[in-house]
């Protein structure tokens, strides 16, 4: 199996998370061709060229032009801030590159379909950094619902809550202005959600929507005054899924006490599945079967019958983390290049998340139900 050159544009949270990712697929899924960290950028040249250093790559540029360019690089990784997104990933693909991008895809819906369609065109393949559905456990919970366990699914609630920016005092940043971030919670974190209720309970047909600016000034970090949060800190949604059950979505990036709380119920028609991403590695489980007074909620542990899980780790139990479901998202992606069936989220399906938490601020500002899918 050839290997696979790896080009990463961006060093910070998940320009880490990719370049850990990529060292260890080989290593740790076996089956999977070996990426071969080639170039790495960012900004000043001395942060790039320390950070392939620490990362491993051979070689290290302040150009992400050169980058996509470069003839060693099969795939572009991009994991710089939202508003870089499209631009890197139209010249990549322009470029002939594979390219694996960080969500949210753009800032706009229409950067998503732009980006989706040269994808497309070119006949390039991509990946868009869903990990959260990567997870065992959320496989496994696809699987109990294909296979009956909880009937047939009628309701979802899911949830998406962090607090990083609860405290009003936190100093203001890129992520509060549109033309940088574009959406607030629903693109840093509600798309995540989506990705979830889509793996679920399939398209979202239409919803009506709600959101908020809770802290609507910060102060600047150079201590001029406070600038204007732009964008929203809080959004809840009533989705109706085209399969006809309906849905609650809702996040909150100024949600106290809430570091990574993702999580879902799934409501079937003879039982419940829960999960929540602070407790990764477990599912909860009701079936309305037995004696009632033994119905419970029982408690599933992710382990080596789980999917990917005991490429890990033999033994049940030890657990899975964040970015061991980055190692499996690398992993499918390298996959894919080398003739591997797709698996996505490629542009073309991750706009169909994207499509959702932009129809649900749609939905808010305009104070209507909005048709996502025809
Ligand atoms: N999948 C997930 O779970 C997840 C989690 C966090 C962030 N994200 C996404 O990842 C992206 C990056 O977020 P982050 O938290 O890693 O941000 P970050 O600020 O930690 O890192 C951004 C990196 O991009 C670099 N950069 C900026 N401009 C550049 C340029 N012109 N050329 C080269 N490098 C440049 C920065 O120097 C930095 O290294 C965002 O789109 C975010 O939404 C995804």
């Amino acid at each position: 199996m050839r290997d696979i050159g790896i080009g990463l544009i961006g060093t910070g949270f998940m320009g880490k998370a990719h370049a850990l990712a990529f060292r260890a697929a080989r290593a740790v899924l076996g089956d999977v061709p070996a990426a071969r960290l080639e170039l790495l950028c960012d900004m000043p040249a001395e942060r790039a060229k320390q950070m392939a250093g620490q990362f491993g790559f051979a070689r290290a540029t302040d150009d992400w032009r050169a980058l996509v360019c470069d003839p060693a690089v099969d795939i572009v990784s991009i994991t710089t801030p939202n508003r870089m997104h499209c631009e890197m990933a139209l010249a990549a693909i322009e470029a002939g590159k594979h390219v694996y991008c960080e969500k949210p895809m753009g800032l706009t819906l229409d950067e998503a379909r732009i980006m989706a369609e040269a994808a497309r065109k070119a006949g390039v393949r991509t990946m868009v950094g869903y990990n959260y559905i990567k997870n065992p456990a959320f496989e496994h919970a696809r699987k109990l619902i294909a296979d009956n366990a909880i009937g047939t699914p009628v309701h979802f609630r899911g949830f998406v809550d962090e607090d990083y920016q609860a405290d009003p005092e936190i100093a203001w940043t890129w992520r509060a202005r549109i033309e940088d971030a574009g959406l607030g919670a629903l693109g840093d974190l509600g798309c995540h959600l989506v990705s979830m209720a889509y793996g679920l309970m399939g398209p979202v047909e239409s919803l009506i929507a709600d959101m908020q600016t809770i802290h609507k000034t910060r102060p600047l970090s150079n201590g001029s005054g406070r600038g204007t949060v732009e964008n929203e800190d809080v959004a809840s949604a009533l989705v109706r899924f085209a399969g006809g059950a309906q849905g609650v979505l809702s996040t909150s990036r100024s949600a106290w006490g809430r570091k990574n709380r993702l999580g879902f119920e799934v409501h079937g028609t003879t039982g419940m599945i829960v999960f929540e991403q602070e407790r990764m590695n477990e599912l909860q489980l009701y079936r309305n079967e037995g004696p009632a007074e033994e119905q419970g909620f029982r408690t599933i542990l992710t382990g080596p019958a789980h999917g990917a899980y005991g490429a890990f780790c033999p033994a049940p139990g030890h657990q899975l983390g964040f970015n061991d479901l980055k190692v499996l998202e690398a992993g499918t992606f390298l996959r894919e290049i080398v003739g591997g069936a797709r698996i996505g989220p490629d542009f073309a399906e991750a706009l169909e998340f994207e499509k959702v938490i932009h129809a649900i601020a749609l939905s808010a500002r305009e104070g209507r139900r909005v048709t996502v899918r025809e």
